[in-house]
């Protein structure tokens, strides 16, 4: 009887609901509610998941994507900015995201690296913050 408590533990853990998220909305996991098309717990809390365990720094792409400023406005490698405000065919991550970036002059893999692409809700939060003017808040 010594190994009940593991046993009831296990049991416990295997009774929760599967998590499926490639298909759950983009929610905030505080409030569950989804992500609103802006900088502020919308579009960087998706990419604090997706994004910052490589971008956290300059290492990867010299490119980080910790704040708003890192992006708005800021020179790729191409010379196109990362983000402009209002304009997806201006804004190198969202070419890096759809897979576009060869047809503009860019190089290397689709973002993120090595991992599942953005789904859909992922895709039309960033579309949708960027069409409206890259809000902070
Ligand atoms: C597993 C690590 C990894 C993840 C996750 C990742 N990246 Fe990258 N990223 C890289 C590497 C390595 C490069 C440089 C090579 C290349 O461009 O493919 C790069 C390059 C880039 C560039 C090009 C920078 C330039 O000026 O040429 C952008 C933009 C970018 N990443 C955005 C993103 C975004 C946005 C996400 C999340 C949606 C993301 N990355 C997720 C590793 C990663």
């Amino acid at each position: 009887m010594k190994h009940a408590g593991w046993l009831l533990l296990l049991i416990g853990c295997a009774g929760g609901e599967p998590v499926e998220t490639d298909t759950d909305p983009v929610v905030d996991t505080d409030t569950d509610v989804p992500l609103q098309p802006v900088w502020r717990d919308g579009v960087q809390a998706m990419f604090a998941v997706r994004c910052a365990p490589c971008h956290t720094g300059y290492d990867f792409g010299g490119v980080q994507v910790n704040t708003r400023g890192d992006l708005v406005d800021v020179p790729s490698s191409t010379g196109m900015a990362y983000i402009t405000p209002g304009s997806l065919e201006d804004s190198y991550v969202w070419h890096k995201i759809e897979d576009t970036h060869h047809e503009v002059g860019g190089d290397g893999e689709r973002m993120p690296l090595d991992t599942a692409p953005l789904d859909a809700d992922e895709t039309a939060l960033l579309s949708d913050w960027i069409l409206a003017g890259a809000p902070l808040q």
